[in-house]
């Protein structure tokens, strides 16, 4: 790994987007007291997002891996179930099954995507799995048909981790819209933030409201203080909702802007002998939450740029090389796509000067060595 912190930093990997609306939200909140979670922005930003994404309900969290972990729980995934997942995700899609005390059960990815590869996820289905978590990794959507009939042949559940696809489509439909439910992360690094946040979506009215009463203690709707199950307090507060319901209105511009920065470093860099892309599938619509590419000697570029003030960071390490979960079998494209994969400064108000930066040093770095 690269001893990337130990450099001043001119170029952040990643920053939120806030402008004046974003701050005249936050400051509404404060002078209106609405700072708690049962505070109106809440259920605005709820109602706001549900609308967004056309679907009947939404439930804010206070973070993206509280999200999922909730709708687990709420759907029933309890010790000895098995949920299907890719290897090459964050932790907190694993850690959402394990604190149920399921099994997670990694899938490779495929050799053209980060993302799970269809055509394996079969040979890891057994009687005791429930559901399949597709992750739509650094916002670019799954192969949505092909792991919607492997779930309908098999009766399983699919619950998208949609924590970097805010505004990503498959086949022109929003990612987040097609399993029984999906999780988003709105930590500060993501395409839109609360500061910490999550939300879930679905269409199920029943899991909406086990997600409402476990998110907040589970309270009893008619006997205040009686409580049917041991629950959490993973509420969101107002004040991050405020945040949220700004960055909300502006959602299409930062995914534009994304996709603008995407397009760049890509025109910039192609001709880099030995750097691979992931450019956007046929059927997709990629929002690049961050930018993202192998390439060859990678810790020593990220080192070089962190020397010339540019923070990148390096691709997920696969789960199933993570001694927590320690998993032996054959995940060849995780591998490689962790030990060879970077992501570059990825902000949705990185300026031209700054991208162009990025892409002399890269050129540089090669050109020298
Ligand atoms: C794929 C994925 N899932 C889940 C999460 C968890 O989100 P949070 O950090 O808001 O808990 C993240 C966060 O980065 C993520 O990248």
């Amino acid at each position: 790994m690269p001893s990337v912190n130990k450099y001043p930093v001119k170029i952040r990997v990643c920053e939120p987007d806030i402008s004046e609306l974003e701050i005249n939200y936050v400051v509404d909140a404060i002078k209106n007291k609405e700072i708690s979670s049962i505070a109106s922005p809440v259920g605005k930003l709820e109602d706001a997002f549900a609308e967004k994404f056309g679907m009947k309900y939404a439930v804010a969290v206070n973070s993206g891996g509280s999200a999922l972990f909730l709708t687990l729980k709420a759907l029933g995934i309890v010790p000895g179930d098995e949920v299907i997942m890719p290897s090459f995700t964050m932790v907190a899609t694993a850690g959402a099954v394990s604190h149920c005390g399921a099994t997670p059960v990694f899938v490779d990815s495929s050799e053209k995507s980060f993302n799970i590869d269809p055509s394996k996820i079969e040979e890891k289905i057994t009687v005791k799995t429930r559901a399949i978590m597709p992750v739509h990794a650094y916002g670019e959507p799954c192969d949505m048909s092909k792991i919607m009939d492997i779930a309908k042949k098999h009766n399983l559940l699919v619950i998208e981790d949609t924590a970097e696809a805010h505004g990503a489509k498959y086949k022109g439909k929003l990612m987040g819209t097609f399993g029984e439910a999906s999780c988003f992360s709105f930590y500060a690094n993501k395409i839109m933030t609360t500061g910490e946040g999550g939300m879930i979506l679905t269409n199920n009215y029943e899991l909406t409201d086990k997600l409402r009463h476990i998110r907040g203690y589970d309270f009893d709707d008619e006997k205040h203080f009686w409580h049917k199950t041991i629950a959490w307090n993973l509420r969101m507060s107002a004040l991050g909702a405020a945040l949220g319901l700004a960055q909300l209105k502006r959602l299409d511009e930062l995914v534009l802007k994304r996709r603008a920065n995407a397009k760049y470093y890509l025109n910039g860099l192609k001709n880099i002998p030995g750097l691979r892309f992931f450019p956007e599938p046929l059927n997709t619509f990629c929002v690049f939450w961050m930018f993202g590419l192998l390439a060859p000697r990678r810790d020593e570029l990220m080192e070089y740029l962190a020397k010339n003030g540019i923070e990148t960071r390096t691709f997920f390490i696969p789960m199933h090389a993570q001694p927590i979960y320690n998993d032996k079998g054959d995940f060849k494209w995780a591998d490689h796509y962790g030990a060879n994969g970077l992501q570059l400064p990825s902000a949705s108000h990185i300026t031209k000067e700054q991208k162009d930066e990025v892409i002399e040093k890269i050129k540089e770095f090669y050109a020298n060595s």
